[in-house]
């Protein structure tokens, strides 16, 4: 079965729903028993609201089909599904391997919570490939990967990762929230744990914020145990809308993809654009390992302006007339943020060689945004 045809069926019973498609919002704390007997047993399918609902439970079983995992759980926003999945799997004493190219809250938690719960966390270079056996230690428990990574995009060698984590008996996780699993899937490398901040694409409309995590057999039930000892949970409302996101997330991805490329290929050849840096472009690195392990390219890449001043950037921004400048990205609208990866990366440095902006090319018409971004870089003062 193809994935659009999974994204179609999965997590639907319409003899459940009384000939409805969509499993409606389950609003509710409390789930009564019928008997004595079954509450002594605790037998009821549901037995408490923060323990699952029919909403929730058809959002994990369409995850679970596409990500081909043994299950899933739900988490608040895509930082607590990456710090559920993170403490899941370590405990005081135990060393963490993170990529330098991670998103920053999640370097945030490394060097915050995790440090003082006495996790401790090496950096290591996203294009070490099977270098990374010299940095593991006899307590190495986890290691961590993005690909592509968060703002510069390089894209890991992760079969090359996976076989040393293998031999030494690691569990590996990925946040995999650019690719998500129609474009990459994770389990299918070998990875025990895929993140995916669905405030992204599974949602895909810049109105929920939620995370997905799931794991295979071996991780799962840590995952599940940690997700409820946390006491996770999330509104049937966001994870209705999440689901409603999910039956037209392919073609969103094949559309915003196709858009995106179209806008990254323009820009690389455009006089006053220093680099572009998009997986699916040869000069990205990393790009051998995409055009390998990736079925597409989604819709977020990054341009380095010709551009040194805050001036020029803001001259440039400001003369956007359809990107809106907010952090998030992977809904439907074209999105401009500006940032400095110099600031906090500790393990490479990545010389940008200029002022840099990350793009989220959403579903308008490729040659209106060409023609947007086209104005403002003549806006642009020289240096
Ligand atoms: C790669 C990546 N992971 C995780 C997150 C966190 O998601 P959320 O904003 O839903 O907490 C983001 C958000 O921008 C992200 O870009």
């Amino acid at each position: 079965m193809g994935d659009d045809t999974r994204l179609v069926l999965a997590g639907r019973n319409t003899a459940e729903t009384h000939g409805f498609v969509n499993v409606p919002p389950f609003r509710g704390s409390t789930v009564v028993y019928p008997d004595a007997e079954s509450c002594l047993a605790g037998r009821n399918r549901f037995t408490y609201g923060r323990r699952g609902n029919p909403t929730m439970e058809a959002l994990q079983l369409a995850w679970s089909e596409l990500e081909g995992a043994a299950g899933t759980v739900i988490c608040p926003s895509g930082a607590s599904a990456c710090s559920t999945a993170l403490l899941s799997c370590l405990k005081t004493g135990d060393h963490l391997l993170m990529v330098d190219s991670t998103y920053r809250p999640t370097r945030a938690l490394c060097n915050g919570l995790l440090a003082r719960y006495g996790v401790e966390t090496t950096y290591y270079d996203p294009m070490i490939g099977a270098g990374i056996e010299a940095l593991i230690r006899p307590n190495t428990r986890a290691i961590y990967m993005e690909s592509p990574g968060s703002q510069t995009f390089e894209v890991q060698d992760v079969p090359s990762i996976v076989a040393v984590a293998k031999k030494h008996g690691i569990t590996t996780l990925i946040d995999n929230t650019w690719a998500t699993a129609l474009l990459f899937k994770p389990l299918d490398f070998g990875i025990d744990i895929s993140i995916n901040a669905a405030t992204k694409y599974p949602s895909g409309h810049s109105d929920v914020l939620i995370g997905l995590v799931a794991a295979n057999e071996k991780a799962l039930p840590a995952l599940q145990a940690t997700h409820g000892d946390l006491g996770l949970y999330l509104g049937p409302d966001d994870v209705f809308l999440t689901l409603r996101g999910l039956r037209t997330m392919p073609l969103r991805l094949r559309e915003q993809g196709a858009n995106a490329l179209a806008v990254a290929r323009h820009l690389d050849q455009h006089p006053r654009i220093r680099r572009v840096l998009h997986p699916a472009l040869p000069s990205c690195p990393g790009h051998e390992f995409f055009k390998r392990d990736f079925k597409g390219a989604s819709s977020l890449f990054a341009i380095v302006l010709d551009a040194t001043s805050d001036a020029q950037v803001i001259a440039f921004l400001d003369h956007l007339k359809l990107f809106g400048m907010g952090y998030s990205w992977g809904g439907f609208e074209s999105l401009a943020v500006p940032f400095d990866c110099t600031a906090y990366r500790s393990a490479t440095s990545f010389n940008l060689g200029g002022r840099a902006i990350r793009l989220n090319i959403g579903l308008e018409t490729p040659a209106d945004l060409i023609a947007d971004l086209d104005a403002a870089l003549a806006a642009m003062p020289k240096a």
